[in-house]
């Protein structure tokens, strides 16, 4: 029986995961964007000569995954998205064509025919009016194309599988990403509670692009440049900092909400963990910001610690992979 595979499929990044032959787990990121071309023999062998992925589809030449920015850079025109807001993009046409052409470049073809594939899915959103119903049967499809049987895995969840085995798979796994920030509360492997908010990365460039009166591209680029948002060193830093600290306190006030809310929740014999994964904990400062939102509030879970993750734009294709071999043997 072939092992399982791994998928995470966010808005920015696509990760693929599987077991090699040792033992080790692989992992391979993808830039999750297209670029699309008029097809004609000279920009076909000039994409040949610098060896840029791309496929061909009709009369157009798809330019997939990173180097469709460094072609848009260099054309002067944006690149294109399968997602967005964390979910597949339903006004984006080619999107669901070119998102079977990015999987194939992350997964490979199945080792066998059926081979399970668990992808990571966003759980149904707090505060948006919309269900991933169709976002995680566009993705079964795509699998389903390539030879892969697919399996949905909450993105949170798959955060606990990567990172706390060593608690038994009991804690907060937090999956901090563009569109959305994805939160599952575990017991011994169980989801007690998994939910998804819409405010994430993209909602911190949006409001910092606001209050600057800038575009958003250059609001980006200033939140990833390597700032600390325990120390901002200008006003444009102090913008990042003041929505990334709302945008903490928003989420611990949902899983607070959340928690008490519900009828049936596992008692903690002791305090638990809280390990945040995605691109958007990965900015500096994170953790310790979140500590302090974390004691302004009288939060219903006893903590232990917070922390990030080992690889954080990994952390949620290595738990889908982790999830699924469990599962199977
Ligand atoms: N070094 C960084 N500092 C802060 N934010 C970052 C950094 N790198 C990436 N990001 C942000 O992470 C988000 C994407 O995270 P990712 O986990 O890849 O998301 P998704 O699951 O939506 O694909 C974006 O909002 C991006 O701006
Ligand atoms: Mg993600």
């Amino acid at each position: 029986m072939g092992k399982v595979k791994g998928l995470d499929v966010g808005t920015m990044n696509l990760v693929g995961s599987e077991q090699g032959a040792d033992g080790k787990i692989k992992l391979k990121l993808m830039r999750h964007t297209f670029l699309d071309i008029e097809a004609n023999s000279f920009t076909k062998s000039m994409l040949k000569k610098q060896k840029v992925q791309y496929a061909e589809m009709g009369n157009k030449v798809y330019i997939l995954g990173d180097s469709a920015f460094e072609l848009a850079n260099i054309m002067n025109k944006t690149v294109r998205r399968p997602m967005q807001d964390g979910v597949m993009s339903p006004g984006e046409a080619d999107a669901v064509p070119i998102f079977g052409l990015l999987i194939d470049a992350v997964l490979g073809k199945p080792d066998e025919k059926g081979q399970l594939c668990y992808y990571s899915v966003p759980a149904d959103p707090v505060d948006a009016n919309f269900n991933i119903v169709y976002h995680s049967s566009v993705i079964a499809g795509a699998l389903k194309n390539l030879g892969y049987t697919g399996k949905p895995m909450n993105e949170g969840h798959a955060v606990v599988f990567a990172e706390l085995g060593d608690k038994d798979f009991t804690g907060i796994g937090i999956s901090a990403g563009g569109g959305m920030f994805n939160i599952c509360v575990a017991y011994k492997t169980i989801p007690a509670i998994s939910f998804a908010t819409s405010r994430a990365g993209d909602w911190i460039d949006k409001n910092v692009a606001q209050v600057l009166g800038i575009k958003v591209n250059r609001a980006t680029a200033i939140k990833e440049k390597g700032i600390n948002i325990n120390k901002p060193a200008n006003r444009e830093e102090e913008a990042v900092c003041i929505y990334y600290r709302n945008l903490i306190n928003y989420t611990l006030v949902n899983i607070k909400n959340k928690f008490e809310k519900a009828e049936q929740m596992p008692q903690f014999p002791e305090p638990i963990d809280i390990v945040c994964a995605g691109g958007s904990s990965m900015i500096g400062g994170f953790v310790d910001v979140f500590k302090e939102e974390l004691k302004k509030l009288s939060f219903p879970i006893p903590i232990n610690t917070v922390r990030l993750a080992d690889e954080p734009l990994y952390a949620t294709a290595r738990g889908c992979l982790l999830a699924g071999l469990s599962e199977v043997e």
